[in-house]
């Protein structure tokens, strides 16, 4: 099938390069030319395991092409992607202006009657936007239009997309299921067939669940905290019951990244729009953004005042296997410990350059090590696999004091005690 993906930001290259791998021919659109130009040297705008390899590859096989301009090599696909963004507006809503825009230039530029095409809304957008878009294109009985969002995460983005959990498909004809089963003919994942609104509400739905999972952890961490009970014994005594499921349960600093934030707000939006109050969601909302300064706040009673403190921060981004900061619990921490004059040195694998970008006068170093070298107390953000395993004796004589604050409670809490560290996690500590 030829298929034309719109945007090229995480989903969008993502899935491109998974439909190209399952044998269809992909042209990737960016109205972003400077883009499109790295891509068409292979270079990737985003930090994603095994995507390069695939990206090179499928573009010497020509089974995927770059290009500027939907009237240039996507004109003449059957399928339409989009997966432009959907930032949050000033309220907090999905911002859908790429999306209209997008899809207006597309009617504009394929000609009617030349046989029927798809129109797949893969961004995250609000209930009612796929009928929205129908209504738009009332006047092109020659196009289908389709909701069918994504489930992928970053850092895992490819694997995701190649073996989803699930492929949703929200339509309102026979001819709409028909296009989608040709293009998911390849994959092997269950298929769930529905309406648009339906398809629209589950991907809002499913991110508000999991945050909602984080953020009970959170909070409950924050009694174990006080309880002297343990908040992963606790995780994993919880998530033996497959009711509750084992996933998502790690209590920590908080979640970030471009979609749980934006999504969990934006849903609230939608709701306010109706007239209904989704209180647990908001309240998941309060927890997260609470969790860090709660976790910070034992800081103080260790040190004393942070001022002239110096407070190593490993890892930067949002999650692991990713350079990215949207949202990252890290930016509101790099803000708090600059208020109480602390002094910063931090380490991340991949997300120092853009974190430079917003704090350019923290003190970045090119390792763990470095960052930690006479550390008044280290604190870690994002559980990469090279800060989760580091050579605690060398951390032990390398630190000034041995105080660790574990932000993702991953670090093995009882061998560190014996050591002589101070251990404090979300929800576990030593006594
Ligand atoms: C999330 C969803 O997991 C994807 O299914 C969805 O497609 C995507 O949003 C999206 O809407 O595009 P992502 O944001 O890439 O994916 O990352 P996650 O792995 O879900 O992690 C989100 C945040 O939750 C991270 O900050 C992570 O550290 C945190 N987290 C995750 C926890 O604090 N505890 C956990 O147990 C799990």
């Amino acid at each position: 099938m030829k298929i034309a993906v719109i945007g090229t930001g995480y989903v969008g290259l993502t899935t491109a390069v998974s439909l190209a791998m399952r044998g269809h021919e992909v042209t990737s659109v960016d109205i972003d030319q400077n883009k499109i130009e790295q891509l068409q040297r292979g270079i990737l705008p985003i930090y994603e395991p095994d995507m390069d390899l695939a990206l090179i590859t499928l573009q010497q096989q020509g089974q995927l092409q770059f290009t500027s301009s939907l009237t240039g090599g996507a004109k003449d696909a059957t399928v339409f992607i989009f997966c432009v963004g959907t930032p949050a507006d000033e309220t907090g809503k999905a911002d859908l202006s790429y999306v209209f825009q997008g899809i207006t230039e597309l009617a504009r530029t394929i000609p009617q009657g030349d046989g029927t095409r798809a129109i797949v809304l893969k961004s995250t957008c609000p209930i009612g936007t796929a009928s929205r878009v129908a209504d738009l294109l009332s006047n092109r009985t020659d196009l289908t239009v389709i909701s069918n969002p994504e489930f992928l995460r970053e850092g895992s983005a490819l694997y995701d997309s190649l073996y989803p959990s699930r492929i949703v498909i929200g339509a309102d004809s026979q001819a709409g299921y028909r296009f989608m089963e040709e293009v998911y003919a390849g994959f092997s994942s269950p298929k769930l067939f529905t309406t648009w609104n339906n398809a629209e509400m589950i991907k809002y739905a499913s991110n508000a669940f999991l945050a909602t999972k984080i953020s009970f952890m959170n909070e409950l961490s924050r009694l174990c905290d006080s309880a002297n009970a343990d908040v992963s014994v606790v995780a994993e005594g919880m998530g033996l019951d497959s009711r509750i499921g084992a996933e998502f349960l790690r209590a920590g600093i908080g979640y970030g990244g471009s979609c749980f934030p934006k999504d969990t707000h934006a849903l609230v939006q939608t709701a306010r729009d109706h007239q209904v109050e989704l209180s647990i969601v908001q309240s998941v909302m309060e927890v997260n953004r609470t969790q860090p300064s709660w976790f910070l706040s034992k800081l103080p009673s260790l040190l004393g005042p942070l001022q002239g403190k110096k407070i190593a921060l490993l890892g930067l981004s949002f999650k692991p296997n990713t350079d990215d900061i949207r949202e990252a619990p890290s930016l509101s921490v790099i803000k708090s410990l600059r208020e109480a004059g602390a002094i910063i040195s931090a380490y991340d694998p991949a997300a120092m350059e853009n974190m430079k970008r917003v704090f350019p006068d923290i003190q970045f170093e090119n390792s763990a090590y470095n960052a930690i070298a006479s550390a008044d107390a280290t604190i870690l953000l994002t559980e990469w696999k090279e800060l989760v395993d580091l050579d605690w004796r060398r951390v032990k004589q390398l630190m000034k004091s041995p105080v660790l604050l574990d932000g993702r409670n991953v670090w093995p809490m009882k061998s560190l005690a014996q050591m002589g560290f101070t251990y404090i996690g979300a929800g576990r500590r030593t006594s």
